[in-house]
């Protein structure tokens, strides 16, 4: 028996102190394996055939001579995959996206939609033996033309409704002393992690068992087991390491077949997309088509505000991107409108990415905000000042918090705001033009429930599970922080495992609730075995395990308007040979609940923010018209901001504790990332006098004169 003293070792006050990644130094020294690199006996490899036709239906699969090549040992596909269930319900409640569901009939909805999988020795003959495949289709004609004046559009109810209205539009638009009527457009893009999704499978006693990179191992765990009729028991799903996801990391095509492979050779298979097929099997953001309307009084108070967000999605399946939701969170007006449609052509479809709804939305709206303060002539600060509401402005619902002028206050003395001359186009520094621009942040504030495991080692250590993923965010070193603090102990007496679908039901690590949701059962768990060490009866040599379930306590939370917000700064310069744009800096300011880790809370930020750089100038898929597919489907022909796109950028927060969150956590995954492109695009605006309503600002649509080049 061991005593555990929480008294002489106590500590209370790990939470909110800087801490560098519990698993820093296994990764920075290579130690730490990531899926597609963990060795195995009998490893088998896949690799996925995908169609090179937009539409229509294959014809054959000519795989007789490659089955003759070296080291192949199975090809399959939908005239010889085991059947697989797709009519069930899964995460959210909803059906999922039977494009995981590989090889079960012959039709082709998209290009690069998985015909055939190669399994053989190695993975240099697996891959020599995908591409002699030959596979013969009979094609149709295809339309993956996506526009704002498509008759075909429809609004989709997803997990809010697709229609808000409230008051009449077209009165109060007739009264405003000012009115603004904008569309704004972004592409397609795409999550790019750096680590690409990659699944081994194989069966062990009975138990299907997937090593794999993605966002919740007990999520993917749970649709393979309904998908192969398994008993969930049967299914483990790990996921120690992942290098990045973004909303890309769910069940996807390559842990289903690497599971009809593993099933067939009863031998390890391991199927890893490469960045090409990424583009067409990993997911994406949709692009979009928004309208936005707006009718002010003169000194800017809103008295009309539409916001339409069209996006596509596939013909197998719908994924809305909900653009126009951030409006119903924002600003408040006598007629307030939004409307999310969504239109369906021969495309992969589209999921969750970097701030769904939010991201693009904001850029429009935050867009339309600053275009409508200089209607006005009031500052953009000012107006957003002048247009706070008491209460969620659809809703009605009184907010959780909402600091956003605390935000916007800090942040604008920091930067220098009060010093901006409001005049566009003036400020000259050799062949750049200078120019500052701000816009407004929020993303929603949410838990989801979840279950951990907290035991009490003879050792005096203490050992925490669940099934939490890490996805480069820091995850598993803030709740390395929280546990010690509900535990009382320093962090170096925690060791926290996740990504392990045995270690019981959990949230994802999606929109940005994963740390708030998983620290809530953590804190629940650990507090009361350290209530039970209290009692002072010593820790047995098995130990003392204590687990916990928050559905009742999250269950029974009031509904509120519960969201994150910022103010997002940006300075930029604009060559006026050239067209390039370069941000010059950067600031973000947060009320985003209590930070866990100042450390890693700011590398959060700062990477949202990047993304909002990346997606003003850079990111954009192009896809052609004729083919059906990408042009230039790579990271060489699809470019993310990388070191040298990217200047200072500050991030910080003010005190924002959200007073129902047992921690205090709001979450920070996504918020970085809202608004930073509008305030670049309304800083590009500034340095140049001319508004750039389609993402992302190229150099050929900056410089005057080139083609679809807007005009001052
Ligand atoms: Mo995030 S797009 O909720 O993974």
């Amino acid at each position: 028996m061991t005593t555990v003293t929480t008294g002489t070792t106590t500590a209370k006050g790990s939470v909110g102190t800087a801490h560098t990644r519990v698993e820093g130094r296994d990764k920075v020294t290579g130690a730490a394996r990531y899926a597609g690199e963990i060795p195995f006996a009998e490893l088998a490899h896949g690799w996925l055939v995908l169609s090179t036709v937009a539409r229509g239906r294959i014809s054959s699969v000519q795989d007789a001579s490659v089955l003759g090549m070296p080291g192949v040992l199975a090809v399959l596909h939908h005239r010889n995959a085991p059947p697989v269930e797709t009519d069930y319900i899964g995460l959210l409640g909803v059906r999922p996206d039977p494009t995981a569901a590989v090889f079960q009939h012959d039709r082709v909805p998209h290009v690069g939609w998985p015909v055939a999988l190669v399994v053989a020795e190695t993975s240099e003959q697996a891959r020599e033996a995908a591409e002699a495949l030959v596979v013969h289709y009979e094609e149709e004609p295809h339309d993956v033309a996506f526009s704002g004046s498509r008759a075909d559009a429809y609004p989709l109810d997803a997990h809010m409704p697709a229609v808000s209205e409230k008051g009449d539009l077209e009165s109060e638009l007739a009264a405003s002393a000012v009115v603004l009527d904008a569309e704004y457009t972004t592409p397609e893009e795409h999550h790019s992690p750096m680590e690409p999704h990659a699944a081994t499978a194989f069966w062990d006693g009975g138990r299907l068992e997937v090593v794999d990179s993605n966002q919740g191992t007990t999520w993917v765990a749970g649709e393979l087991a309904k998908m192969f009729s398994l008993d969930p028991a049967s299914v483990r799903v790990r996921s120690e390491h992942v290098g990045g996801g973004f909303g890309s990391k769910g069940l996807r095509a390559h842990q289903v077949a690497a599971v009809m492979a593993a099933t067939i050779l009863q031998r390890p298979v391991r199927v890893i997309m490469t960045r090409r097929q990424m583009f067409s099997l990993a997911g994406y953001r949709s692009p979009t088509t928004q309208r936005i309307r707006l009718g002010a009084d003169a000194d800017g108070r809103l008295r009309a505000l539409e916001h339409h967000c069209l996006s596509l999605t596939s013909t197998v399946h719908e994924f809305i991107e909900p653009g126009a939701g951030v409006a119903r969170a924002m600003y408040d007006a006598d007629a307030h409108h939004t409307a999310n449609r969504l239109v369906r052509l021969d495309v992969p479809t589209p999921t969750w990415m970097r701030a769904p709804g939010e991201a693009p939305g904001s850029f429009a709206l935050e867009s339309a905000l600053d275009e409508l303060a200089e209607k006005c002539g009031i500052d953009p600060i000012a107006l957003r000042v002048r247009n706070e509401p008491e209460r969620g402005p659809v809703s009605g619902l009184p907010f959780s918090s909402r600091n956003l002028l605390a935000c916007f206050r800090e942040g604008a003395h920091r930067f220098g705001w009060a010093d901006r001359d409001p005049r566009p186009g003036l400020r000259r520094e050799g062949r750049w033009l200078l120019g500052t621009g701000t816009a407004a942040a929020s993303f929603p504030a949410g838990a989801a429930p979840s279950t951990a495991v907290v035991t009490a080692e003879a050792d005096g250590s203490f050992t925490v599970r669940i099934a939490a993923a890490d996805i480069g965010t820091g995850a598993r070193t803030a709740l390395t922080l929280v546990a010690a603090d509900a535990l009382e102990v320093t962090p170096d007496r925690v060791r926290v495992r996740i990504g392990d679908s045995d270690f019981g039901p959990a949230m994802i690590a999606g929109g940005s609730m994963g740390t708030r949701s998983w620290s809530w059962a953590v804190m629940t768990a650990a507090g009361e075995l350290r209530e039970r060490l209290a009692l002072g009866t010593g820790v047995p040599p098995e130990g003392i395990t204590v687990r916990s379930d928050t559905s009742a306590a999250i269950g029974a939370l009031a509904q509120k308007e519960r969201h994150a917000f910022g103010a997002q700064f940006a300075e930029v310069a604009v060559d006026v040979t050239t067209g390039e744009v370069r941000v010059r800096r950067m600031l973000g300011v947060f009320a985003a609940g209590r930070i866990v880790n100042p450390l890693t809370a700011r590398n959060q930020f700062i990477g949202g923010m990047t993304w909002g750089i990346s997606m003003a100038l850079h990111e954009e898929a192009v896809r052609d018209q004729s083919s059906g597919g990408h042009v230039g489907a790579d990271l060489a022909g699809y470019h993310v901001a990388t070191h040298a796109d990217v200047p200072l950028i500050e991030a910080d927060w003010v005190d924002d504790p959200d007073p129902e969150d047992p921690v205090g956590i709001k979450g920070i995954g996504e918020i970085g990332i809202v608004g930073a492109a509008a305030a670049i695009a309304n800083a590009v605006w500034h340095a140049t006098g001319v508004r750039h309503r389609s993402l992302p600002i190229r150099p050929d649509r900056v410089l005057p004169g080139a083609t679809g080049a807007p005009h001052a």
